[in-house]
């Protein structure tokens, strides 16, 4: 709702500042308009691509979490529910940017995640070619801030160039205990009890903004 949160606060004050030199008499305001946004149109557009992406990303773990409840595998789905609000931090702290730096979030339609898996394998190895699919958007991303030589993007991409790596190298673990696993009922079960013990470390109530929020968990 508007009003709740900085990135709203932002985008409300930037509004009203477009709309004041838009009104006539207002000699030189297209110029003031377009210095209003420190992030190019193309910059912007590829920031809420992401954030879209990253929505999926939480949808996609939403919707493995509940399969693997039904598979009884309540530690795969604390797992993966834990991945979950990983996502809609890492959605928040681009939409938050993009208002900060002066552009309008543009929320669009979020694509339907696949309701079933084959098995606990067939979930991790999905996951891990989703989260390679984001390390190369965000490759992408960094690629269009050094092009246009937008220094604070290509500074604020650099934590989600970390998180991808760490990302993946989680995936990759769990793959490989799976494998060593091969189906035995006592590994999995193992597995799942290892997995359960996943807590959220990141900030989950984005009403006051990604710092307060960081704040109140620490
Ligand atoms: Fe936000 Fe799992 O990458």
């Amino acid at each position: 709702m508007a009003g709740h949160g900085p990135g709203f606060t932002v985008y409300r004050q930037n509004t009203i500042l477009v709309h004041n030199f838009l009104l006539p008499g207002n000699a030189g305001g297209e110029a003031q308009k377009r210095n209003d946004t420190m992030l190019s149109e193309k910059m912007i557009e590829a920031l809420n691509g992401q954030v879209n992406k990253e929505m999926y990303s939480a949808y996609l773990y939403m919707a493995m979490s509940t399969h693997s409840n039904e598979m009884g595998l309540k530690g795969f789905a604390n797992w993966f529910m834990v991945q979950y609000h990983e996502e809609m931090f890492h959605a928040m702290k681009l939409y938050e940017y993009i208002a900060r730096q002066g552009g309008l979030p543009v929320l669009k339609a979020i694509e339907e995640p696949p309701a079933t898996f084959d098995s606990a394998m067939d979930m991790l190895e999905k996951t891990l070619a989703h989260e390679q699919f984001i390390t190369a958007s965000i490759n992408d991303l960094m690629e269009i801030a050094i092009a246009e030589k937008d220094h604070a993007t290509r500074i604020f991409l650099q934590w989600y160039v970390t998180e991808q790596v760490e990302e993946e190298e989680n995936d990759n673990d769990i793959i490989a205990q799976l494998k060593l696993i091969d189906n035995h009922p006592q590994g999995l079960m193992m597995l799942d009890r290892d997995l359960a013990a996943r807590a959220t470390t990141v900030p989950t109530d984005f009403s006051k903004g990604i710092e307060a929020a960081a704040k109140a968990l620490a």
